[in-house]
């Protein structure tokens, strides 16, 4: 069971929210065979946004970037499966929605760079899964239970 246990942190983003796209994005999740084991609706502070996206502080996007993800609720969320990390970005598509393949969730539903509806954790940084986890959730806000459906996701799960 370990190898399908793998989480990572996805962000419905302002203008997902407004934009009524909640529901169906947790849908294409749980459609796909992912468990959710988390999941907060909330507004992020000016801090958090400033651990969140640290990593681009010295971008010149970075305060329009601080501006629109503390401009309305987000909706965070842990997703747990196989490889997940990397999955979950596939699905969620290029950073520019313009660039992005139709049937991903950019792809689909975005236009513009800065407004791309969803946030995932970047499976090529080494550890981002867990540092965002951590920053979003408290460990007793992750909920420990098994998805009846995973012995029909994964060959190897018993019934
Ligand atoms: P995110 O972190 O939001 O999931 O997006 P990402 O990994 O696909 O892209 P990242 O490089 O981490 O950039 C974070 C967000 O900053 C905005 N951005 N603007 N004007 C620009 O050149 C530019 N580049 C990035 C995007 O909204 C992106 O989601
Ligand atoms: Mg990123």
């Amino acid at each position: 069971m370990s190898h399908h246990d793998e989480r990572t942190f996805v962000m419905v983003k302002p203008d997902g929210v407004q934009r009524g796209l909640i529901g169906e994005i947790v849908s294409r999740f749980e459609e796909r065979g992912l468990k959710l084991v988390g999941g907060k609706f909330m507004r992020i502070d000016e801090a958090l946004a400033h651990d969140h996206y640290g990593e681009h502080e010295d971008k010149p996007f970075f305060d329009g970037l601080v501006e629109f993800i503390t401009s309305g609720p987000v909706f965070a969320m842990v997703w747990e499966g196989a490889d997940a990390t990397r999955q979950v970005r596939a699905m969620v598509g290029e950073t520019d929605p313009a660039e992005s393949a139709p049937g991903t969730i950019r792809g689909d539903f975005g236009l513009d760079l800065g407004h791309n509806v969803i946030h995932a954790s970047d499976h090529e940084d080494e550890g981002a899964n867990e540092r965002e986890i951590d920053l979003f959730f408290d460990e007793d806000e992750l909920v420990d239970y098994g998805l009846d459906t995973a012995a029909w996701v994964y060959e190897d799960e018993q019934h």
